[in-house]
């Protein structure tokens, strides 16, 4: 019995955008009679042949539950899944796989540290975030600062969309218990400068927590040179299946940290009068776990792992630069996030028209964008502005893509203001 292709794989393909689209099923149909460009990678990334094959098989010929079968289904499954652990610790090298807990995504693994750390927080401490974090790392800390009477505590950022270093230095302090901030910003692509935040941070023995939901599909982190106690990503983003995602954590940290949810898997041993609680990384896993999904995000990753990394980033900076070569194409497009070290995400307005409006007629002309908050609203006040339109590139999508949004975009304009 082959596993599930999970092993990475030592070739490398050449990067050809049009060979690496054959991969992408669902690139090739057409949307509202046009061909589909889908510029909406940002909120959930499209599923490469390999993904799809991984979860198809897997429920073809291995399905069983894990860790519990005295039969040969119960085995295949258990290696399959615990295999994927594995795929991913090397991801992001991590130092071994009871620091790889699987959650249901970015969201849930935020959540699970929020209330793991509740018993070390009191009255007065401080949790630093930025203002340009994703709702999924604010409101968590929010609750948690309710329960406990710790702060939260924004730091700021430039017009430009970098983060505020100066800002970050004043706040920095001896109530800080908690830095948690975004690799990448879902509306700006900034990518800020976390290692030597940090390094600060852990001069002071501030916990830290890297939200790496958008710069996992643009490069591959590595958790023990930026030395975070914790990372967090969503399969669905790195194309692979929806309802999984990550949570890398320290495993002094995890070890110290009660259990999230209780239930089957999670304990060593129950009854009424006293649980205990499983080893490493199952403490965090109650309940049967999303077997199929952590299958498919191993196969994501080793398809990644065929890829010319280089070549992929130059491509998607390519599309950068193109989409900023054109912006001066469109009257009155302002692009908010001009940041100098970008992933490829374009967010604008244009004077006289509502975001959502250029959404569904760019939709019209088979183009794939996000419109509004983007679950980012302090960073929507912080620009004065209700919504963006936001265009997210993946290594996927082409030059010629990127002309026909501006096309649209020129389209409407002219039509509509
Ligand atoms: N967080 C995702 C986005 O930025 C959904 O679109």
């Amino acid at each position: 019995m082959s596993d599930l292709s999970v092993a990475n794989s030592t070739l490398t393909k050449a990067f050809d955008v049009e060979t690496i689209r054959r991969d992408f099923p669902i690139l090739t149909q057409e949307i509202n009679g046009k061909p589909l460009a889908y510029l909406d990678n940002g909120a959930s990334a499209q599923k490469p042949v390999a993904v799809l094959d991984a979860m198809d098989r897997y429920y073809r010929e291995m399905h069983s539950n894990v860790h519990r079968g005295a039969h040969t289904l119960g085995d295949r499954a258990t290696a399959a899944f615990e295999g994927a652990r594995e795929v991913v610790r090397g991801f992001l090298n991590a130092p071994s796989t009871r620091e790889i807990i699987w959650t249901r995504g970015t969201t849930e693994a935020i959540n699970l540290v929020a209330n793991g750390l509740a018993p070390r927080l009191q009255a007065g401490d401080e949790i630093l975030l930025s203002h340009m974090e994703h709702h999924a790392n604010i409101v968590p800390w929010q609750m948690l600062a309710e329960r406990t009477g710790a702060k939260v505590v924004p730091i700021q950022v430039t017009p430009e969309g970098e983060l505020d270093l100066d800002s970050f230095n004043s706040l920095l302090n001896d109530r800080t218990r908690i830095l948690a901030i975004t690799h990448v910003s879902n509306v700006l692509g900034t990518v800020n400068p976390i290692a030597p935040l940090i390094e600060q941070a852990k001069k002071r023995g501030v916990i830290t927590l890297i939200d790496g939901a958008q710069a996992v599909p643009h490069f591959k982190p590595d958790v023990q040179a930026l030395g975070c106690d914790f990372y967090v990503f969503s399969a669905h983003k790195l194309f692979g299946p929806t309802g999984i995602g990550v949570l890398y954590g320290r495993a002094e940290l995890l070890e110290e940290m009660p259990p999230y949810q209780g239930g089957g898997e999670m304990i060593e041993r129950v009854s009424f009068e006293r649980t205990t609680w499983n080893v490493l990384p199952y403490k965090f896993e109650a309940g049967t776990p999303a077997i199929a999904e952590a299958v498919g995000l191993a196969a994501a990753i080793s398809y990644l792992d065929q890829l010319d990394r280089s070549a992929m980033e130059a491509a998607e900076n390519a599309l950068l630069a193109r989409a900023n070569a054109l912006v001066a194409t469109v009257p009155g497009m302002e692009v908010l996030g001009t940041a100098k070290h970008k992933v490829p995400v374009l967010s604008f307005k244009i004077a006289g028209l509502h975001p959502s409006d250029i959404g569904t007629l760019l939709d019209q002309q088979g183009i794939a964008i996000r419109t509004g908050h983007h679950c980012a609203m302090p960073l929507m006040d912080f620009y004065g502005v209700p919504g963006t339109a936001r265009a997210s590139f993946a290594f996927y999508n082409t030059l010629d893509e990127v002309e026909k949004l501006f096309t649209g975009l020129q389209k409407i304009q002219r039509l509509f203001t």
